[in-house]
């Protein structure tokens, strides 16, 4: 037997391992003023990357006001206990019947914390006689979905429909012993590299394989087709999907999410959803100033495509500038550059301290080893000033990487500090 806790000490997990060295710095970073493309980090005013609004709501005065407004009315809690208890009011119903047009579904229902709503639809969808097929690179309340699942599931390699074809024949060889169904899961958008889900293509397998579609468009709700309905929309399949959902966290400029589909499918979520069912309802301020969101994304256009303005720019210019982007299809603008994890803190560090650049950091093990990230998420509220003086620094920081001066203080770090990094 061992005590649970001593393991804690000799492996403290995967984000753990960093964090003496990372932790109120590149890992739960202390951000100071309003959301938006200036705020202020460690006493400095830096030019902020790294947060998912994409059309700028977070500090929009009408959003505020209608925030500010239900508050006052309802106070921040209101209504108390589930939906299912005591927690449905006409404004959930309003929001959900207003968002089921947005997304072109029937139906919709609102769920308290987009985390756990996606668990539990995974967990309501299958039964012990289903099988999941999902996308390797799924998002981890994906996963955590897929984890409560007692019967069969299999991956197919990320974005790789060849690889999902052939795991939907085994899937199907596996559901039609059991007397169960399929049901495949991905996103619209992969937020850390930016590559649409190939939904066009999944829902052409349609035609070939008996499955159900859930697809995760958080990144794609709100920034992607004509009228902002998400990645669906954008490749002319919405209407394949059989079950869509997004979080309020990105466009929305909230918190809580929402899932949507045929009346019937919304109606037995509605029933079953564990951590709806169990936990307490979106509150007031939220839904109403969700309505609020709603509006601005149906009638103002405009903050969609200056959005997209941004986006053209600032990936135009990385690309012109040699950056390699990988291929994202959307608003999430990944720049990948070669190096260890110790050079890209040290990178990232300069950038914050030198340049007044805020980007986030991937790094192993969510990308391969050697290789470093750096994620920016332009928004409509950037302008064409902090643009250019991104890319000058992007430049500029390349070319100490390159010449080998990160190294330096890499090695001297690690020599003088003795940090160990399991997997640099
Ligand atoms: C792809 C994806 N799915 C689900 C979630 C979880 O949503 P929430 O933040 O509402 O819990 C996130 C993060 O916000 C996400 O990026």
């Amino acid at each position: 037997m061992v005590d649970i806790f001593d393991r804690m000490k000799n492996n403290p997990g995967p984000l753990g391992q960093f964090a003496d060295y990372a932790e109120g710095y590149f890992i739960f970073p202390r951000l100071e003023g309003p959301i938006g493309p200036r705020m202020i980090f460690q006493g400095r005013e830096v030019i902020f990357w790294s947060a998912n609004d994409y059309l700028g709501l977070c500090n929009h005065p009408e959003v505020k006001e209608a925030d500010a407004k239900a508050a006052a009315e309802y106070g921040l809690f209101y209504p108390m206990g589930a939906r299912a208890m005591s927690g449905e009011t006409d404004f959930h119903l309003q929001l959900e019947k207003e968002l089921a047009e947005f997304v072109i579904k029937d139906a919709c229902y609102l769920l308290n914390f987009g985390y756990q709503g996606m668990v539990s639809i995974v967990d309501s969808l299958v039964s012990r006689h289903d099988v999941i097929v999902y996308d390797a690179d799924s998002h981890a309340c994906i996963i955590d979905g897929v984890r409560l699942h007692i019967g069969k599931s299999f991956t197919y390699r990320h974005n790789d429909v060849q690889s999902l074809e052939k795991n939907l024949e085994r899937a199907t060889k596996v559901a039609e012993a059991n007397g169960g169904g399929i049901l495949v899961i991905t996103e619209g958008v992969f937020g850390m590299r930016g590559q649409q889900g190939k939904l066009k293509e999944i829902c052409a397998l349609k035609s070939k394989y008996n499955f159900r579609l859930l697809v995760d468009d958080a990144h794609g709700f709100g920034t992607l087709g004509k009228t902002g309905a998400g990645a669906g929309e954008e490749q002319g399949c919405q209407d394949q999907i059989d079950v869509y959902f997004s979080t309020f966290a990105k466009s929305m400029a909230g918190f809580g999410a929402f899932v949507a589909g045929n009346k019937e499918i919304i109606r037995y979520l509605k029933f079953n959803l564990r951590s709806q069912i169990f936990a307490k309802s979106l509150t007031l301020p939220m839904v109403i100033g969700g309505l609020k969101r709603l509006e601005l994304l149906r009638t103002r256009p405009e903050i969609k495509n200056k959005l997209w303005e941004n986006v053209n720019k600032l990936q135009k210019g990385l690309l012109d500038s040699g950056f390699d982007i990988g291929n994202t299809n959307t608003c999430v603008t990944p720049v990948m550059m070669k190096g260890t994890t110790v050079e890209a803190t040290i990178m990232v560090k300069d950038l914050r301290e030198n340049f007044g650049v805020f980007t986030s950091i991937v790094v192993y093990p969510v990308i391969p080893k050697g290789m470093i990230l750096l994620r920016l998420i332009p928004t409509a509220s950037h302008t064409d000033a902090e643009i250019n003086t991104t890319l000058e620094a992007f430049r500029a920081v390349r070319e100490k990487l390159d010449s080998g001066e990160y190294k330096r203080q890499a090695d001297e770090l690690v020599a003088k500090e003795g940090y160990s990094f399991k997997d640099m």
